[in-house]
Formats: structure tokens, C-alpha cells, sequence
């Protein structure tokens, strides 16, 4: 029997699914927590995974730059884990950035080895911006952090902005 993944931007109706999701990986401290008011105001950050309709996973990516953006906020439920899902988060956060013209992505993480898979690799936490660690402060383990960091460079093609409304013809008034 075949499935359905697909990888979309978030949009409000998934921000209790999105919480939900989060919540029990940000309590083990794995990821920052995030309350409802914080998926809301950063929502135009997040990607999200459908398996079969379904609520799958979600990644959020957070630009510091033009020479570096996060990927922050991944998670993929247990029940859909190994299917091929957090690849295609972060695969769909790279063509993201990438078309906005970032062009180097880092992650904080504790899963080297997916994301190695990934094509990342591991660099040196002080090789990061500065800007990172005002967001980090809030982490119960920031006075002992333990995660590597990894970074990967994106693709340098051409930026395709793109198009939200077409080109329209206006009379001179
Ligand atoms: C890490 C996580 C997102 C991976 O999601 P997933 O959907 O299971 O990953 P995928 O099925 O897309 O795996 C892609 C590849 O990475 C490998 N992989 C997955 N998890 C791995 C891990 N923990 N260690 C090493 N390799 C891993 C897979 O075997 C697969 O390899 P392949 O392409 O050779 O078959 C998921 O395990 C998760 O949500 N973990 C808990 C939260 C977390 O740690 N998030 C990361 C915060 S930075």
C-alpha cells in the first residue's frame, strides 16, 4: 500500500498540532519550548509534514543573514519516525532558504547523525553568530550546552523571487 508525504508551509490551523508536536521533545529539552503566541508569531518560519493527511513533523527556518540561516524545531512524530520525513523537512528548508538567497544553513543538535546523512557537517559552536545565543539563553541547558553544531553550504544559484501577484497593466491616471 502505497503513502502520501507532503512538505508545506504552515498555516494556522496547524498551530495546535504544530504544539503538540513540540511539546513533549522541548520538555526533554531536546528543542526550545515554544507556547502558542511564539508558533503564531514565527508561524511564517515553519514547515510541516502530512503522512496520509496527517500531522507528521515540523521544522522552522530561522534566518539570522544573508550568510546564515537555522534550521530549528525539528521534529517528526515517533509514530511516522524513519520514513523519510525529516529528510524532506529539512530538504524543503534548504530549497526555501536557498530561493530567498541564503546562502549557509547551521542546526544546534544532538542527532549528528541524521543530520550528517543530511550532508552537514560539524563545525565549531563560536564559528556561529552571536545572534544565536539570545535565543539559546533560554534553554535550560544553556550554562551546560551539549549539543554539536553542524552547517551545510546551500546551493549560490540565481534568486527566483517569488511572484505573489503577476505583472497587471494600469492605466496612467
Ligand atoms: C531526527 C529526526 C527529525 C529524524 O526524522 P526521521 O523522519 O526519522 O528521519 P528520516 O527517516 O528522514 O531519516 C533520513 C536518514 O537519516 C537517518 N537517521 C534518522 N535518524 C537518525 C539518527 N538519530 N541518527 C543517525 N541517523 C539517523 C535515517 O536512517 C535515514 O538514513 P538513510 O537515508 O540512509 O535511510 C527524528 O528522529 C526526530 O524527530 N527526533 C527527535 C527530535 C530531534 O532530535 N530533533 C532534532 C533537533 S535538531
Amino acid at each position: 500500500m502505497s503513502h502520501q508525504i507532503r512538505v508545506r508551509s504552515a498555516s494556522v490551523d496547524d498551530v495546535e498540532g504544530i504544539y503538540t508536536l513540540l511539546k513533549p521533545f522541548a520538555e526533554q529539552n531536546i528543542i526550545l519550548d515554544r507556547d502558542r503566541d511564539n508558533i503564531f508569531q514565527h508561524l511564517q518560519e515553519f514547515l510541516v509534514a502530512e503522512y496520509d493527511g496527517d500531522l507528521a513533523g515540523v521544522v522552522c527556518a530561522h534566518i539570522y543573514g544573508k550568510n546564515m540561516a537555522e534550521v530549528r524545531s525539528l521534529v517528526v512524530n515517533p509514530d511516522f519516525q524513519k520514513h523519510g520525513i525529516g529528510r524532506l523537512l529539512v530538504e524543503g528548508c534548504e530549497q526555501w532558504l536557498a530561493g530567498l538567497g541564503v546562502a549557509k544553513v547551521f542546526a544546534l543538535t544532538y542527532v549528528t547523525g541524521f543530520f550528517s546523512k543530511m550532508g552537514y557537517r560539524i563545525v565549531s559552536k563560536e564559528s556561529l553568530p552571536h545572534k544565536v545565543w539570545t535565543v539559546c539563553v533560554h534553554c535550560a541547558r544553556f550554562a551546560d550546552c551539549d549539543e554539536v553544531a553542524v552547517e551545510k553550504v546551500l546551493s549560490d544559484a540565481p534568486i527566483e523571487p517569488m511572484v505573489l501577484i503577476p505583472i497587471i497593466e494600469v492605466e496612467n491616471r
